[in-house]
């Protein structure tokens, strides 16, 4: 069995960072048993600490000037079955894509549409993970964590969550809450989700009618690996940027001028592709020594190797800045950034 806890002394973040981007870690905590919390972060050298997950969110600007908490349990337990749903509890530090493909092993549905997307099961709730038409806090029931300011436990239901695109209550308030596990309502009967674009193509084109949620699954992996580049060969954290979400009469205008762009939602607010805007911009593919965009997707940055996070800061600014100019639209960045402020 590994040590509750393990405290490292200027540890190096380059392969715990998605974009590899080098930093030091001045003290940083793994911590293996959520049991070991309250003792660690009572001590005056671990106040204030942030939480480093899979690292795939986040852009290191500087070297974070605050202790760092990785935690690294990863016990995934089903804990029973409520009328249609099974409820399974993640601990924060298992890996999202490994607990998708388990929940599906348990022949659970729901998380199929998520498969593949990089980071940990606690870091899920936090930017609410979204992709191919579903969003991971539609399946959260509750989220267990550990407020060091306070000294205390808490259990959030996901109503109190508060979920929205990219977004949650712990967004609003980053590091005031560690998460230390994640209870899941998951559905035993599947009701799969084709709508978003190409993926009912994708099954209909592999001959595949009545998908279960595992040929989802499937088919969700191969349109990302097409589309988005893998982290462990070019480092990325995939959308830098949100799709910005602007009033309805904005979006109405900007679409009479340019008929293309796409533009999703109804009622007072609209949702526009980030990713279109960058790339009429002329941005796809750009490079800036190893600081670049991806050939494949406007919305991934890339590090070819040897970019810094400020490099990586610097050309997001000027994308942000040209967006602005020609379609007065703001771009906001996705992943968390440290040392650094947008
Ligand atoms: N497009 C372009 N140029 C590009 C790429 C896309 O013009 O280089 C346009 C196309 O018209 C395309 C549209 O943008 O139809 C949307 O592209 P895509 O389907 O790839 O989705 P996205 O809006 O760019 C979002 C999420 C992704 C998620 C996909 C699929 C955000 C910020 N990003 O991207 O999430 O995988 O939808 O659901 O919401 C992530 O958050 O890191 C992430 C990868």
């Amino acid at each position: 069995m590994s040590a509750p806890v393990r405290i490292l002394r200027d540890a190096p973040l380059a392969g715990r960072n998605s974009f590899g981007v080098a930093a030091t870690a001045p003290l940083l905590a793994e911590v293996d048993d959520p049991a070991a919390l309250p003792q660690l972060l009572s001590r005056p050298e671990f106040a204030r600490p942030m939480v480093l997950g899979g690292g795939s969110n986040l852009l290191l600007a500087g070297d974070p000037d605050r202790p760092l908490l990785a935690l690294t349990g990863q016990r995934v337990e089903v804990l029973g079955e409520d009328g249609p749903v099974t409820m399974v509890r993640a601990q924060a530090g298992a890996n999202w894509h490994r607990f998708v493909l388990h929940s599906l092993d348990l022949g659970l549905c729901g998380l199929e549409n998520l498969a593949l997307i990089p980071g940990t099961v606690g870091a899920a709730p936090i930017q609410n993970i979204g992709a191919y038409g579903v969003e991971a806090g539609e399946f959260v029931h509750a989220v267990h964590a550990w407020e060091p300011a306070r000294g205390r436990w808490h259990r959030l239901d996901r109503a109190a969550c508060a979920f929205g695109y990219r977004d949650s209550l712990f967004k609003h308030e980053p590091d005031r809450l560690v998460i230390t596990a994640v209870d899941f309502a998951l559905p035993r009967q599947a009701a799969p989700r084709l709508g978003y674009a190409g993926l009912g193509e994708a099954l209909a084109a592999a001959g595949i009618g009545h998908p279960t949620a595992l040929d989802v699954a499937r088919a969700v992996i191969g349109i990302r690996q097409r589309k988005l580049p893998d982290p462990a060969v070019l480092g990325n954290a995939g959308s830098f940027f949100k799709n910005p979400v602007i009033p309805a009469a904005r979006a109405q205008a900007l679409l009479d001028a340019h008929p293309g762009l796409p533009c999703f939602g109804s009622g007072t607010a609209r949702k526009l592709s980030a990713a279109w805007l960058i790339d009429a911009c002329g941005w796809k593919g750009h490079r800036d020594g190893d600081a670049g965009v991806s050939p494949d997707h406007a919305l991934v940055l890339v590090n070819r190797g040897g970019a810094s996070g400020a490099q990586l800061l610097a050309l997001a600014r000027r994308i942000a800045d040209s967006v602005r100019a020609r379609f007065g639209v703001d771009l906001e960045p996705e992943p968390r950034l440290v040392g650094a402020r947008w």
